[in-house]
């Protein structure tokens, strides 16, 4: 297999390798023929996915666009191409003065991309406001319209995620309602709590702050976002760890506690430890950057430093958030990996 297609600019990780070829989905058609392909990836803007290694298969790129917004009495229908750019999207709600997606804002990605990780931040998961994805079944190549509940939304996961190159997202529908309470549940946003006027803008304004102070810009500096999953324990591991570090940052859920995985990286003097040109971020330590000539060697090496060493210290192993992909497509357990 001869791989012709460079894939520096394809992923904001930016590893320099390549796939066998790379095929536009523009119609429903186009995306009917995927399924004919001996493999496959689907991927957006790559701002989650790093290629380890030469891909020995098709990259997939939805290329549909468009915006088309239905205003009702209770709130807004919006159905978005899956080509089109997350930030973009948020902005262009803002201006029309639709307000709910501003915790979302400076997420880098595509629309299409969005629901398959149910991206999050500061205390909003876009799928609140996801009312149907529409996809092509690509087993079947038939097209669908998934339900909110259909896409089995949880903590950066999905139907789509958890069943990798079995759908084609090709529009999101957003209902996002006239009825706007801000949400300034994260520990960040609370100081606009004291403000008596907060607007949507404002909270964007504050998150673009946030954002722009911790956490490196992809085309400056090349990074996937969060490398790791904030890790769930149980109420009796985080009772013990709480007894042991006192310090330790976590939020609760429903059963159990999440850890801030950064906290974990951090106290274990990881920021700015690097294998090679991957290096551990020195402002948030759950994101890895490539300095510049970053391998997926070195991306494999740290990531199992990482993992070895909170392990260790923390009895948690941490599950990568990013997609990575090796010669044979993704890559599900990093430890297997030659
Ligand atoms: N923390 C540290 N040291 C660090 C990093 C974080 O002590 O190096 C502490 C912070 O001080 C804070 C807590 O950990 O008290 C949480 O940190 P932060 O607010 O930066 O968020 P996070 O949990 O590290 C998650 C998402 C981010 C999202 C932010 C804000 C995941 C995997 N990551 O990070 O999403 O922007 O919350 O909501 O859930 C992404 O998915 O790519 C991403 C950047």
């Amino acid at each position: 297999m001869l791989f012709v297609w460079p894939l520096a600019n394809y992923h904001s990780f930016k590893i320099s390798r390549s796939a066998s070829e790379l095929y536009e989905v523009r119609t429903i058609d186009d995306a009917r023929k995927v399924s004919g392909f001996d493999k496959f990836l689907i991927l957006g803007d790559g701002t989650n996915t790093i290629f380890i290694d030469d891909y020995d298969g098709v990259i997939v790129k939805s290329c549909i666009s468009g915006v088309d917004c239905q205003a009702q009495d209770e709130g807004w229908y919006i159905r978005v191409g899956a080509q089109e750019n997350w930030h973009r999207f948020v902005t262009w709600t803002l201006n029309e003065n639709i307000r709910g997606l501003e915790n979302l804002v400076l997420i880098p990605g595509s629309v299409g991309a969005a629901p398959v990780q149910n991206i999050g931040a500061y205390g909003v998961e876009v799928s609140q406001y996801i009312k149907t994805v529409e996809a092509v079944h690509l087993a079947t190549g038939q097209q669908h319209t998934l339900t909110n509940h259909q896409c089995d939304f949880s903590y950066r996961d999905s139907i789509f995620k958890r069943q990798p190159g079995a759908w084609l997202i090709t529009h999101v529908n957003f209902f996002i309602p006239k009825s706007w309470q801000p949400n300034l549940s994260y520990p960040a946003l609370a100081e606009l709590n004291t403000e008596t006027s907060v607007t949507a803008q404002s909270i964007a304004d504050k998150v673009i702050a946030i954002r722009s102070s911790k956490l490196p810009d992809p085309a400056r500096l090349p990074n996937a976002g969060s490398f790791f999953k904030n890790p769930l324990v149980s109420v009796e591991h985080y009772q013990q760890l709480i007894g042991s570090f006192p310090d330790l940052i976590a939020f609760k859920q429903n059963t159990g506690y999440k850890l801030a995985a950064g906290w974990l990286i951090e106290h274990l003097g990881l920021k700015g430890a690097c294998c090679g040109d991957c290096c551990v971020h020195d402002k948030q330590a759950l994101v890895l950057v490539n300095q510049g000539h970053a391998t997926g060697g070195d991306v494999l090496a740290l990531c199992r430093l990482i993992q070895q060493r909170v392990e260790h210290a923390f009895g948690v192993m941490l599950e990568p958030e990013v997609r990575m992909v090796g010669h044979g497509g993704l890559i599900h357990d990093v430890s297997h990996y030659p």
